[in-house]
């Protein structure tokens, strides 16, 4: 049976842009209350306006993930809002555009840090909170489709995104008898500000990616966002937005060799 989201909360890092936003007015709609955080102010004064003003309930953090205890300030907003969550979503996230071999030690452990640290540590408390509370719950970390195969220039982001997966896989397992639900989300390439950041943060003047890729591997955020809420109505392991994509993490697993020789000459 689908679970009634009304009067249920729910917590969304990086929800002023992007994937975290689009999901955050989609959660709305379907009668969420939303709390996200991201450390510009600005975008989320945006989300959480056009929330209210379409008459649903939204506060905004500004905090900045890496920060421990960050997750602690945000979940303790959220629960004096709108009192016990019922969902976190970990989806603040960023790329780095660099080969493994170049990848210097301190830009491995930045990404690491926001993109995998803050996940466990936000997914940590809030299962806690949530078995303390015995109600059960849902967390959910937006991984990629690239955690599944990688593609060159992009190993650090890869590692990140393949240990959120398995880092949900087996939360899933600890915690199902709990009645709390674990997903990874496996977007693949969405329309958003994800290229321009990576390629500043990677000390290039501009991204050609979204240009690049096919428009049939192209989505958007609205897309990734309407897939997440399906899956907080009817919980599942993992939400995959590209069947096609999907196919080519089974062609990744049974034939190594031919999918590296197609994966090794995407350049973006
Ligand atoms: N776009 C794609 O093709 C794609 C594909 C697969 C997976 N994903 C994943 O989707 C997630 C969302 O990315 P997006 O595509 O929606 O890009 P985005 O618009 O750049 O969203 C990233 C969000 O994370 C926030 N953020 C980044 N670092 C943060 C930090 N240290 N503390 C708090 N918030 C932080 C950003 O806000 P502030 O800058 O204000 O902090 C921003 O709102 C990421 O995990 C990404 O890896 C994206």
């Amino acid at each position: 049976m689908a679970i009634d989201l009304q009067g249920r909360s729910l917590v969304i890092t990086g929800g002023g842009t992007g994937i975290g936003a689009a999901t955050a007015i989609a959660a709305a709609d379907a009668g969420l209350s939303v709390c996200i955080c991201g450390r510009r102010p600005e975008p989320l004064e945006t989300i959480v306006e056009k929330i209210r003003g379409a008459g649903g309930q939204a506060i905004a953090v500004t905090n900045d993930v890496t920060a421990p205890g960050s997750e602690i300030e945000l979940l303790d907003a959220a629960e004096q809002a709108f009192g016990p969550t019922w969902a976190v979503f970990a989806n603040a996230g960023r790329g780095l555009d660099r080969t493994g071999h170049e990848t210097t030690d301190n830009e491995m452990k930045e990404i690491f840090e926001v993109n995998f640290f803050a996940t466990h540590r936000l997914m940590a408390e809030a299962a806690s909170r949530m078995v303390a509370h015995g109600q059960g719950g849902h967390l959910l970390a937006c991984a990629s489709c690239l955690s599944r195969f990688a593609i060159p220039r992009h190993a650090a982001y890869s590692a990140t995104k393949a240990s959120q997966d398995i880092l949900c896989q087996a939360m899933r397992l600890e915690l199902k008898p709990m009645g709390i639900h674990v997903s990874s989300v496996h977007p693949i390439t969405t329309t958003t500000e994800f290229f321009d950041v990576t390629a500043t943060v990677s000390g290039r003047e501009e991204s050609r990616a979204l240009e690049e890729t096919p428009r049939f591997f192209l989505q958007s955020s609205e897309q990734v966002a309407e897939a997440i809420i399906r899956c907080l109505r009817r919980p599942r392991p993992e939400v995959w937005t590209s069947r096609i994509v999907r196919l080519v993490t089974v062609a990744r697993s049974l034939f190594p060799r031919l999918l590296d020789r197609r994966l090794r000459d995407i350049d973006r």
